[in-house]
């Protein structure tokens, strides 16, 4: 029973993990639990318009971004369609036109992918529900996650928030290695609205794509304990983000981000992501921090670009900081403020 035309619009976001996500098997399953604040003012807005054809068999669609037909982007969406065929058969019969556009500058080093991959899965869902209205929002949500996760692994943690995990880990209920789940205890009010200004440090092409990096995990000589050491952070800051120990939080969220960059450059072929710039910033974080009694640390994703992240009491002092002082070390001066989001919203 298709419908002849529908419509959809769904606006995602993008997220920054905690615990980070580092290595994988087929078919887009994690070597480890990671875990992710979901953010709010970087998103994807995307529509994507079905009208029903005769049943094809290769997907047929075409892609505009930011208003303009884009077929630069193509293949990676076709890739998706064709991960994701047996588990949603009703895309050979419908022409799609998927339009989609991002709140932050294209090509800032902001991966898109998370967003992009998981506001083109609500989309899907949004049809699927209408060919079958028995599916709960729960259910929608999981089998979302479960998609995005076939484009990109991280996408599978920007469907819900503020904090989401995806692999499976003892310690979490209901984890999976197949789709993000909402971080299912009570957060420290300290972590509520948690502040990450993105600091634009290096704005161009990705030197290595993630997918070469997760393949590097393959023969890294501190891979397995590697995913170790993250599951077993995961299981620490699970316990911080109930009790609130922020210093505890700061250690093992820096730490975090200096291992990921760490197994690159351990590698073979080997790669320095961080940018000079990049530890700059890093060193003035932890200047300010011993100096104004601060709890503000930083994450790094596999670019030069800084995540700084600071409870929501800091806000003032910490804005002022980043516009003094570590805006000098971004490219053009730019910087992004978000904080933490909700997930995917209807539009
Ligand atoms: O989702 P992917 O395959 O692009 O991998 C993302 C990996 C990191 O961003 C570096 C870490 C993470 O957990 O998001």
């Amino acid at each position: 029973n298709l419908v002849e035309k529908a419509s959809f619009t769904w606006q995602t976001p993008s997220n920054i993990a905690l615990v980070k996500y580092w290595g994988k098997s087929n078919p887009q399953i994690p070597k480890n639990a990671s875990i992710s604040f979901t953010l709010n003012n970087c998103h994807t807005i995307t529509t994507i318009d079905f009208k029903k054809i005769e049943k094809v068999e290769t997907v047929d669609f075409d892609l505009f971004f930011e208003g303009k037909q884009k077929d630069a982007f193509k293949p990676k969406i076709a890739e998706f369609f064709k991960r994701i065929q047996e588990y949603c058969p009703y895309i050979f019969d419908y022409k799609m036109t998927i339009n989609s556009e991002n709140s932050f500058p294209h090509s800032s080093g902001i991966a898109s992918s998370a967003s992009g991959l998981s506001a083109i899965s609500m989309c899907l869902m949004s049809l699927e529900s209408e060919l079958n209205s028995d599916l709960s929002a729960e259910e929608i949500n999981k089998k979302a996650s479960f998609l995005a996760r076939l484009g990109s692994g991280s996408a599978s943690r920007s469907i819900e928030g503020p904090m989401v995990v995806w692999g499976n880990h003892p310690e979490i209920e209901g984890s999976s290695d197949l789709f993000g789940v909402k971080f299912p205890y009570k957060l420290h009010s300290v972590f509520e609205n948690y502040q990450d200004a993105i600091l634009l440090v290096d704005k161009g092409e990705k030197q290595v794509s993630s997918t070469v990096g997760h393949n590097l995990m393959h023969e890294h000589p501190y891979a397995e304990s590697r995913f170790t050491q993250a599951n077993d952070n995961l299981s620490k800051i699970s316990e911080i983000l109930q009790n609130g120990d922020i210093k505890a939080f700061v250690n093992l969220v820096e730490s975090e981000a200096l291992t990921l960059h760490a197994m690159m450059m351990t590698s073979n072929p080997y790669f320095i992501l961080m940018k000079p710039n990049t530890l700059e910033i890093i060193n003035k974080i932890w200047e300010y921090r011993t100096e104004n009694d601060s709890n503000i640390c930083f994450t790094l994703d596999a670019g030069a670009n800084v995540h700084v992240l600071y409870p929501e009491v800091e806000k003032e002092k910490v804005n002022q900081f980043i516009e003094k002082e570590l805006s000098k070390y971004c490219q053009k001066n730019q910087y992004i403020y978000d904080s933490v989001g909700f997930g995917a919203s209807k539009k």
